[in-house]
């Protein structure tokens, strides 16, 4: 099997190599990235192309295609790679809202990948492991309303943020050391280090950005609830990787919390933390367990009348779970994986 990765030299193109490893020894690798140039990974030297040399009329094709690029070189790459055969997963956000492609959360809706399908969208980051938490909660109890708090990690913006990010941690918190001014005056008030900034790209004249448009347009579409009554504030936290999710649910028919441990406990790809404290239930923790969704802290909302109304936490790797694994286990639908734990 040929199996191709656009953005092999980024922060989910080097987990889908990872993965990949895992899933299809065997498999023959075509990399490529913005330019010519080599790639070490886990002591290997490969030869990674420009992605531009994908048009060229003699380029070979091949079975199976990631796609971990901005949204506008998804554009530009991901009809050339159908075109020459592969069938291709994307990370982008360029097709998760159109109907023609399906948008798949392995573990929920996988089934959606049929023999026929040649593009699949792979949903957002935050939205990975929030679905996969409320699916059995759809299924068993239905869903009414749902608001999320999201502190998200770094790395979700990619390779130099993250360099930057650290670079400037130390930098910053060494001066504050060397000044003895701990209050944080010295560090940047607009910058990541040390801060809580919202996530506030692309905002639009709902006067929401553009995650938290995603996390609601997504999460509707995966769990086929169109009407999902959902809204969801984001923001970026100080941790390299990790997405942290705090969420609110209402469901349609009362619940108890060990109905709902039960269900959780059971749920595909999900690390369940018994217990309202969340002990180990951290952004941090899912750096440990890469490939599953970790919730826990399921407690009754002190708003609560009638069992409808209870508290969680999702959190998840976001260049994992929320990434490259999500797109690995789709992939494994029409190719069977040697490692079991990558499988749908
Ligand atoms: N990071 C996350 O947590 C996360 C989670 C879910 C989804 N995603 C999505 O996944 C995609 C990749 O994210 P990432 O975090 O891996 O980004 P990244 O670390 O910034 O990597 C970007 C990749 O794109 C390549 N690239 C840049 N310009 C290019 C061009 N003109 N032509 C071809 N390739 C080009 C880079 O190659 P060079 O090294 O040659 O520049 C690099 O391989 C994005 O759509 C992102 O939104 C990311």
């Amino acid at each position: 099997m040929r199996i191709c990765i656009l953005g092999a030299t980024g922060l989910v193109g080097g987990e889908l190599l990872t993965l990949i490893d895992r899933a299809w020894p065997d498999a023959e690798l075509a990399l490529y990235a913005s330019r010519d140039q080599t790639l070490e990974h886990a002591g290997r030297t490969h030869q990674v192309y420009a992605a531009s040399s994908l048009e060229q009329a003699d380029t070979r094709g091949g079975e199976l295609a990631f796609v971990a690029l901005d949204d506008q070189y998804s554009a530009r790459y991901c009809p050339r790679l159908v075109e020459l055969g592969y069938r291709v997963i994307d990370k982008s956000n360029t097709y998760r809202m159109n109907p023609e492609v399906p948008l798949i959360v392995a573990g929920v809706n996988h089934r959606r990948a049929t023999a026929d399908t040649k593009l699949v969208a792979n949903p957002n980051c935050t939205t990975i492991p929030l679905s996969l938490a409320l699916e059995p909660l759809r299924a068993h109890y239905g869903l009414g309303e749902v608001t999320v708090s999201s502190y998200q990690a770094i790395s979700g913006a990619g390779l130099a943020p993250l360099t930057s990010f650290v670079d400037a941690t130390i930098a910053g918190f060494s001066q504050m050391q060397r000044a003895g001014e701990l209050s944080g005056a010295l560090l940047d008030a607009s910058a990541y280090p040390g801060n809580v900034v919202p996530h506030n790209g692309s905002t639009d004249d709902s006067g929401f950005s553009s995650e938290e448009r995603k996390l609601v347009n997504e999460s509707r579409k995966i769990l086929e609830l169109p009407k999902l009554g959902l809204s969801a504030q984001c923001c970026r936290v100080p941790v390299p990787v990790g997405h942290y999710e705090n969420v609110w649910v209402e469901l349609e028919r009362p619940a108890d919390a060990a109905g709902i441990t039960e269900l959780l406990g059971a749920a595909p790809f999900v690390r369940y933390f018994p217990g309202p404290e969340g002990t180990h239930l951290t952004a941090l923790a899912t750096v440990q367990h890469r490939d599953d969704a970790l919730v826990g802290r399921v407690r009754r909302d002190g708003r609560d009348t009638n069992g409808r109304r209870w508290c969680l936490t999702v959190a998840a790797d976001n260049l994992r779970l929320g990434a490259a694994t999500n797109a690995v286990r789709i992939a494994s639908a029409w190719f069977d994986a040697a490692d079991p734990s990558l499988r749908v």
